[in-house]
């Protein structure tokens, strides 16, 4: 069981709930989640969530798994929409986003494998565009995403929308920073083996998404999520400020990361 986290105001329309720790904030999310996976269910409708990968999630997919084991959650009426993948990348490649979720969801869980979308890595360069309209098609016959669970890169990132990105920008090919590379390295074997591009969901398919869950953990977000907070105006500077103009944020952060 977790504590009651502490509510913070509201900054720019953003609701933040703070943790004592990062096991507390994974399981607050986890809980989100599963109580909205149930009440579609009990509708009789699906449930469509958005999902990220990094470091940051790991603990709550560990709880949800958990949930599926201990306590009958279904992931029966579940379709799911990453936010990104390496390009190029093959999904066999354990560094994949494919493998990632695979690893720490997919393969443990009731959801039908069929519902599961992620960016390709390997189309060519000449089916790329072709590919990300085929997957905001998807996600729109879909019904829209009901849940976008967020991680947030130092560079202000969301998805992989660098610096830069446009509040217009829709599922495209981007380069990576050094920044976001150098943080991949470590789990690479080095920076020359991480790749220079992906595929990623937009800012603006991003704020489509019905309810929008940002996870912060440790200080090294401290300043980057300060900057989202409470800086200046929304700007391409810091792509996680245009979360502002949502209607139904919420930051997930233990009490490292603000
Ligand atoms: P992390 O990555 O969860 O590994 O910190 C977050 C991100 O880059 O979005």
């Amino acid at each position: 069981m977790t504590s009651s986290p502490e509510q913070e105001p509201q900054f720019h329309g953003i609701e933040v709930q703070k943790f004592a720790d990062p096991r507390e904030t994974a399981y607050a999310v986890a809980s989100k989640i599963e109580s909205l996976i149930r009440k579609r269910r009990d509708a009789g409708v699906g449930c469509v969530l958005g999902l990220a990968t990094g470091s940051t999630p790991i603990p709550v997919y560990a709880e949800l798994v958990r949930r599926h084991r201990e306590d009958g959650l279904s992931f029966a009426n579940v379709t799911t929409f990453n936010l990104d993948e390496y390009h190029p990348m093959d999904e066999a490649n354990r560094h994949s986003y494919h493998a990632f979720m695979r690893r720490h969801l997919f393969d443990h869980v009731d959801i039908e494998r069929s519902n599961t979308h992620l960016p390709s890595g390997s189309v060519s360069r000449q089916e790329v565009q072709e590919h990300c309209s085929e997957y905001e098609s998807l996600i729109k016959e879909s019904g829209g995403i009901d849940m976008q669970l967020l991680g947030i890169g130092r560079t202000g990132h969301i998805g992989f929308n660098e610096p830069g990105s446009t509040p217009e920008s829709r599922t495209r090919l981007v380069e990576l920073v050094e920044i976001t590379r150098n943080d991949a390295a470590d789990s690479f074997g080095g920076i020359d083996k991480v790749p220079k591009y992906a595929i990623t969901m937009g800012i603006s398919t991003i704020l489509d998404a019905k309810e929008i869950v940002l996870m912060g953990i440790g200080q090294g977000k401290r300043d980057i999520i300060r900057r989202t907070l409470v800086s200046g105006p929304p700007s391409s500077d810091v792509p996680a400020t245009f979360l502002r103009g949502h209607s139904a944020t919420s930051f997930y952060l233990d009490k490292a990361a603000v």
